[in-house]
Order: C-alpha cells, then sequence, then structure tokens
C-alpha cells in the first residue's frame, strides 16, 4: 500500500528535540527469557534515569499484548510481528527525543537485528538478560512455566519454542548470578559510559 503515499519532511527534528530535552534519545533492547527480570531492571534503571532527569519510556511485552498487539499470538509469526510492530513504535519514541527501555523476549536473533538496523546502529543498544531457563522456572514468578511443562500453554520460550541467545550484545547481565541491585547498577554504568556521555 506504498501507491500515493510521500513523505512530508517536518522542520523539528530528533536532534531539535534532544537539545529540548539534554539529552540523547536510544533505544534499550532488553532481551531473555521470560521471568530472567527484563521488566524488574527495566523499572530499576527507570528510577534511576528519571532521578537524573531522563525522559524515559518502557515499552514491555506482557504489557503491549493487552493493547496495540493484543491480537497476536505466540506462533513464530505472531513473535515476528509482534517485535515489527515494537520497531516502528519504538523508531517513533526514539523521533520523539526519548529514552526507551524495550522489554521484549525477542527470541529470533534476525527480529532483534531488523530492530538496529530500523533505528540504526547509534541509537540502538542490545542488552542480553541472561538467566539460564532452570532458575526462571525455579522462581517461576508468573507461574507460566508450571503450565506449560502440563502443555497448557503452547509455544513457550524456552520449554517448546526456541530462544536464540544474542552473539555479541552491547552487554550482558546475569541476573541468575548478581543481585538484581548490582545488575541495575551495570546497566546505568553502560548507559552513562557509552550512550548519555
Ligand atoms: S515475544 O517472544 O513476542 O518477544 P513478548 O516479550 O512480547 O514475547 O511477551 C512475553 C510475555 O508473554 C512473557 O513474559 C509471558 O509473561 C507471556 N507469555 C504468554 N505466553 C507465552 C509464551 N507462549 N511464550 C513466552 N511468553 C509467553
Amino acid at each position: 500500500m506504498k501507491l500515493n503515499i510521500k513523505n512530508f519532511q517536518f522542520t523539528i527534528t530528533k536532534s531539535d528535540r534532544e537539545l529540548l530535552t539534554n539529552h540523547k534519545s536510544h533505544l534499550l533492547w532488553l532481551t531473555g527469557l521470560s521471568g530472567s527480570g527484563k521488566s524488574t531492571l527495566a523499572n530499576l534503571v527507570e528510577i534511576e534515569l528519571n532521578k537524573r532527569n531522563i525522559l524515559t519510556y518502557i515499552i514491555d511485552g506482557d504489557n503491549i499484548r493487552q493493547g496495540i498487539n493484543s491480537d497476536l499470538n505466540f506462533e513464530i509469526q505472531d513473535r515476528v510481528e509482534n517485535i515489527r510492530r515494537i520497531s516502528e513504535l519504538s523508531k517513533l519514541l526514539v523521533d520523539a527525543g526519548i529514552f526507551v527501555i524495550a522489554c521484549f523476549i525477542s527470541p529470533f536473533s534476525k527480529d532483534r537485528l531488523a530492530v538496529k538496523n530500523k533505528l540504526g546502529q547509534e541509537n540502538f543498544s542490545e542488552i542480553y538478560i541472561n538467566a539460564s531457563i532452570e532458575s526462571c522456572e525455579i522462581r517461576d514468578v508468573k507461574g507460566l512455566y508450571k503450565k506449560a511443562r502440563k502443555g497448557e500453554i503452547k509455544n513457550f520460550t524456552g520449554i517448546s519454542s526456541p530462544y536464540e541467545t544474542p552473539i555479541n550484545p552491547d552487554l550482558e547481565i546475569k541476573t541468575d548470578r548478581l543481585p538484581i541491585k548490582k545488575c541495575s547498577e551495570l546497566i546505568i554504568n553502560f548507559i552513562t559510559s557509552n550512550i548519555l556521555k
């Protein structure tokens, strides 16, 4: 449906908005298994950034899937479409001057790479929230692993649907080895020394 559509080049750009906020906008992409700690960490990181007057916004799989992506399920093609739409949404938010933190399992390398390419390398950082499937299953905060093992949930990541481990993430955080406070400090350090420098 690209017929008869022409881009309008608006005068005020991302750089103008970054001058207003006084910081760079960016997409911090947290990928990892369900229950690995993505949302908990995003929350802690956002609290810290908010204290430092950074304009932030979190987009999170569980929340987004109750709104704009409520028509999507967990078949492979649904997950691909989930991440494709999120890449478009993130691009708009980053263009709006916001420091975006995205928490999605995003199990496929190809889709994560597509987000990076859409945003441009300088606007995107991938953080691998690494917790073993065993540790996620033991904690089972939402009770979903138990259901997946009983066959009550189909296509569950790590059990009956694959997760492709990031090969070369910008940062890896082992949430099953370190206290959560330490994990969030590592992310804040990464942000201050690599993004908001
Ligand atoms: S993604 O694979 O498409 O990136 P997304 O991050 O949006 O997934 O949503 C993952 C969340 O949905 C999980 O944290 C979990 O709470 C819930 N969920 C429900 N069913 C599944 C499933 N089959 N596999 C993984 N997560 C599921």
